[in-house]
């Protein structure tokens, strides 16, 4: 007989903080782009400043929210959605840890190293194209036609964690049910 444990994750993206976090997100993802792209001048020199004003801001938050979401959907079942997570999580990890060494080296080194430059930029594209397809794929979700489901089971739907245990969640119906 399967046991069933409920998920803690109704209303999320009602949460003020996803709306923080992501804003900060593709704010420091839109940013690095000018600077990383756009020609030198004095406004894209400003963006560094700001840059890296918002990526300090952003630790605490983001460190918080991750650490919620990862604890909710941790035993998922492996679906594109957890792995470009994974994949999201490793990326936006690299950003930061190479974010805080290219500021150390800005204030206190005499020049910023080329490596580590070039793990925050690989760090971003990375960022791009794993939070996009995590994304994208539960909007596209979200806007299929529901099925139908059996009588009694409206409002919760339960997914595989494991061969042997399975959960349900009262929020997001089509993630939990169909294949990716
Ligand atoms: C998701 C988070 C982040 C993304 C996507 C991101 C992206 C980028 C990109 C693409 C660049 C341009 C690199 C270049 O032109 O060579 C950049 C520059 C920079 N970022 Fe970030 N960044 C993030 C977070 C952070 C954080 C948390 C910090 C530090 C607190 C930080 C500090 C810097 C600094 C100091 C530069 C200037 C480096 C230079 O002068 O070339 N970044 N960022
Ligand atoms: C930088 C890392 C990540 C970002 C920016 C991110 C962002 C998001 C966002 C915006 C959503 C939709 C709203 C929500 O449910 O909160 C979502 C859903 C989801 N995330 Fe992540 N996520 C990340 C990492 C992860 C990781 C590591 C996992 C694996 C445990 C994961 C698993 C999921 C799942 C299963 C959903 C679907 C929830 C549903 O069906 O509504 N995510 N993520």
């Amino acid at each position: 007989m399967k046991s069933f444990q409920k998920l803690p994750a109704p209303g999320e993206w009602k949460d003020k903080l996803l709306y923080w976090v992501s804003g900060l997100l593709l704010f420091e993802t839109l940013s690095g782009l000018a600077i990383w792209l756009l020609p030198f001048s004095v406004p894209n020199q400003v963006m560094v400043f700001v840059h890296t004003g918002a990526g300090l801001l952003f630790l605490a938050p983001f460190a918080w929210y991750q650490l919620r979401h990862w604890v909710i959907y941790r035993r998922m079942s492996l679906s594109q959605v957890v792995l470009t997570g994974y994949f999201a999580l490793v990326a936006v990890l690299a950003a930061i840890v190479s974010g805080l060494v290219l500021t150390y080296q800005a204030l206190f080194a005499s020049r910023i190293s080329y490596g580590w430059d070039l793990v925050h930029i690989i760090a971003t594209v990375g960022l791009i194209v794993s939070v996009l397809p995590h994304v994208a794929i539960l909007v596209i979700r979200a806007r299929r036609p529901r099925l139908a489901q059996p009588a009694g089971s409206a409002g919760t739907s339960c997914v595989s964690r494991s061969s042997s245990s399975s959960a349900c969640a009262s929020a997001p119906t089509s993630m939990a049910t169909t294949p990716p």
